[in-house]
């Protein structure tokens, strides 16, 4: 027996937020994590009696177990039995675990697993970015400051009850974020597509997902950037698709080699997996040109309507319209730190490094490095 594709959560999909609110009857014991403007802006008047904890007044930045036992505090004596996350990526992994019975210390549940997750509340996601996907997985992602890395937990009792889609949020996100969100959605798409985890059901998401992803840049590039907002639902919907996909086949080799790059130097989650992304695809075509990688570069060559033979480079032409791609070094990378990535990718990743298209040796993971730098 091959177990070959599941979806969790309920998908739902509402015109606006309002709907949204009055549709769960937002108040008394729920709790709300999102963003003070985007609260302000949609929630407000119709959710006034839920408790409600903002992202901003716990850091900036990528989650972290720093950010986790901080809000710990302020809600440990608060009774709530439904948990909402309204936002991007950060929001979501985090509030996964306020549905947790027991989520302190997160070393403990993350990196020990002294603890055991056990999952007692409701938990309702509301993604405000079109990259994460994280609102129809089982996958919490956090900065491990006590550890130096990020580290992903795979847990059933992460799984969200509903995932819902409200177009209208996306206009809110400004250029950078969509770029990097979406980009992110994209290298789910593709690193599921190639995960020896891929069945046909999840491949069919993940194509989906790539399709619509590429022609929507492609649309906004010719129309404008300030056009995108036309395609919020598509985005929106791609963005989750490409979240079963990799729900169910897992992102490989481009994640666990950006972790570094994001934890050490706080590169925003989609644009340091854009500084790893075709680094990681050439070396897989190099190994293995005739699997499941043919099918996907002739798909995206379809798309952006190029030979088969420079499907990379014209990919990089297109992304870089929204999102120049840089090296390594710019971000503050030295030359010597590339050492510690490559161990920190083969010593904690290995969650992400079973789903590669081709094992990758700890020499090859270290040449990828050296090429990007
Ligand atoms: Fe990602």
């Amino acid at each position: 027996m091959l177990k070959q594709f599941s979806i969790v959560p309920d998908i739902l999909e509402f015109d606006t937020c309002k709907e949204f609110s009055q549709h769960f009857n937002l108040g008394k014991g729920d709790l709300i994590f999102t963003s003070k403007r985007c609260y302000e802006k949609y929630f407000k008047e119709n959710a006034s009696d839920a408790h409600v904890i903002f992202r901003g007044d716990y850091g900036k930045g990528e989650p972290s177990d720093v950010m986790v036992e901080a809000i710990y505090e302020d809600i440990k004596d608060i009774p709530y039995t439904r948990v909402f996350a309204i936002g991007g990526g950060t929001i979501i992994d985090v509030a996964k675990l306020f549905a947790l019975e027991t989520f302190t210390p997160v070393g403990d549940l993350f990196y020990t697993k002294k603890i055991t997750p056990k999952q007692t509340k409701e938990l309702i996601i509301v993604p405000t970015t079109c990259g994460t996907g994280s609102e129809v997985t089982n996958i919490s992602i956090l900065e491990l400051t006590a550890y130096e890395t990020k580290l992903g937990l795979a847990d059933k009792n992460l799984f969200p009850h509903y995932a819902v889609l409200i177009p209208e949020l996306l206009n809110d996100l400004p250029l950078s974020f969509f770029a990097t969100s979406s980009i992110d959605a994209l290298v789910h798409a593709t690193e599921s597509y190639l995960s020896p985890k891929a069945t046909s059901f999840s491949q069919a998401f993940s194509i989906k997902a790539i399709e619509m992803i590429l022609s929507g840049y492609k649309k906004i590039c010719a129309e404008g950037l300030d056009t995108r907002y036309k395609y919020n639902k598509e985005f929106l919907t791609a963005s989750t698709y490409a979240g079963i996909a990799f729900g169910n086949a897992g992102t490989g080799a481009v994640h666990a080699m950006s972790y570094p790059l994001g934890a050490k130097y706080h590169v925003p989650h989609g644009e340091a997996n854009y500084a790893i992304f075709t680094g990681v695809f050439k070396t897989y075509q190099k190994k293995n040109p005739d699997g499941a990688i043919h099918t996907l570069n002739e798909t995206i060559a379809t798309i952006l309507g190029c030979d088969i033979s420079c499907v990379y480079e014209e990919l990089e032409a297109l992304l870089n319209q929204l999102l120049p791609k840089k090296n390594l070094g710019s971000y503050g990378v030295k030359p010597e730190e590339l050492k510690a990535f490559t161990e920190n990718v083969m010593t904690k990743q290995g969650r992400l490094t079973a789903n590669n298209y081709v094992p990758l040796s700890e020499e090859e993971v270290y040449e990828i490095y050296q090429q990007l730098y």
